[in-house]
């Protein structure tokens, strides 16, 4: 089954699942800020200090976090700023709308077709939500691209996926890797001064909404494989292992690529690791960048009730590097020219 570019239509594909309703018009200032509180801040009433991950509490409290911290917003009335022309070309010439606009429009159906997989009608409508989530950010993206005029290659047909667990294991655990690496770019970009605030604040909201996804697939994982009897977990672990080396290919390939061939290669999935020097001026190092995504990570992450499981890999990976990393760093400063 493919689906053209424009239509996906969450309600048809996931039974049960109705699509949020948002405010019609501007919202105004406040509204605007009560929105970008709710979203980062949540916490259960639920008793205790810890969850029994699998538990129906647990379920519940992150199906709840996440219809909880929802950001209403709507693409059509998010403000595009006037660029001066070195702000646009910047912008323009970021190797990324492409694969940006495809990797939402692949991530909506996939999450879509898992959810409608789902029995528990609570945790369906999470995941499905999450895909009516991802169809907004395409919408978003959409919008940009085509107010600032950048070109797109034409969207190819999306592929409704033979397996829908592995499509979303993929989607999810692509989300965790690149959120990390996002999150910590667009903190450079923002201090960088390189970009108008206005186009920064209009992304904002796609960014800690990334964060959510991230928040709820982790706890979606926890939860999910202690509800399988021996055997479907063994199948499972074998999965998530197969999904790890698919993905690690998948980014050796594209780096190789790169490496070969700069320039033939313009649109970068690796760009949340190689795109730094794009959005600053500053001579960042892989450490300082680094160092950045972690901080940023804990930053979008704080305001979530503790007892929920936090994406751990990326992090994990990352402090065990950064020593190296600022190892050779130090060594690099030390050598003359
Ligand atoms: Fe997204
Ligand atoms: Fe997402």
């Amino acid at each position: 089954m493919t689906f053209e570019h424009d239509t996906f239509d969450p309600e048809a594909l996931v039974p049960g699942y109705h699509e949020p309703v948002l405010p019609e018009g501007e919202p105004d200032a406040a509204t605007i800020a009560a929105s970008e509180t709710r979203t980062r801040h949540w916490s259960s009433e639920q008793p205790g200090k810890h969850v029994k991950y699998g538990s129906p509490e647990h379920k519940s409290m992150m199906c709840r976090m996440f219809e909880e911290t929802f950001n209403p917003y709507r693409p059509s009335v998010l403000k595009w700023p006037t660029l001066d022309e070195a702000a646009l070309h910047r912008i323009t010439s970021l190797p990324i709308w492409d694969i940006a606009v495809q990797t939402e429009g692949k991530a909506r159906l996939r999450m879509a077709a898992y959810a409608r997989t789902v029995a528990d009608p609570q945790m369906r409508n999470a995941l499905a939500q999450n895909a009516w989530e991802e169809n907004r950010h395409k919408e978003v993206l959409s919008k940009m691209v085509r107010h600032y005029g950048i070109p797109l290659v034409p969207e190819p047909p999306y592929e409704y996926p033979q397996d829908p667990e592995w499509a979303y294991l993929v989607t999810g655990y692509s989300e965790c890797i690149d959120s990390f690496f996002a999150f910590g770019l667009f903190k450079v970009a923002h201090d960088s001064g390189l970009f108008p605030p206005e186009l920064i604040d209009t992304f904002e909201p796609v960014m800690q909404e990334e964060c959510r996804h991230i928040l709820l697939f982790a706890n979606w994982v926890a939860w999910h494989r202690r509800n399988l009897n021996l055997f479907q977990r063994i199948a499972f672990e074998w999965k998530v292992f197969r999904v790890w080396c698919f993905l690690g290919l998948e980014r050796m390939e594209l780096a190789k690529s790169l490496d070969a061939d700069g320039n033939e290669q313009t649109q970068d999935n690796n760009f949340t690791v190689t795109g730094a020097q794009s959005v600053t001026a500053q001579d960042l190092s892989v450490a300082q960048l680094m160092a950045t995504c972690l901080s940023e990570n804990d930053r979008r992450f704080s305001g979530y009730d503790p007892r929920l499981l936090r994406p751990t890999t990326m992090p994990f990976m990352v402090r065990l590097a950064l020593p190296v990393l600022n190892f050779f760093e130090r060594r690099k400063q030390r050598k003359p020219g």
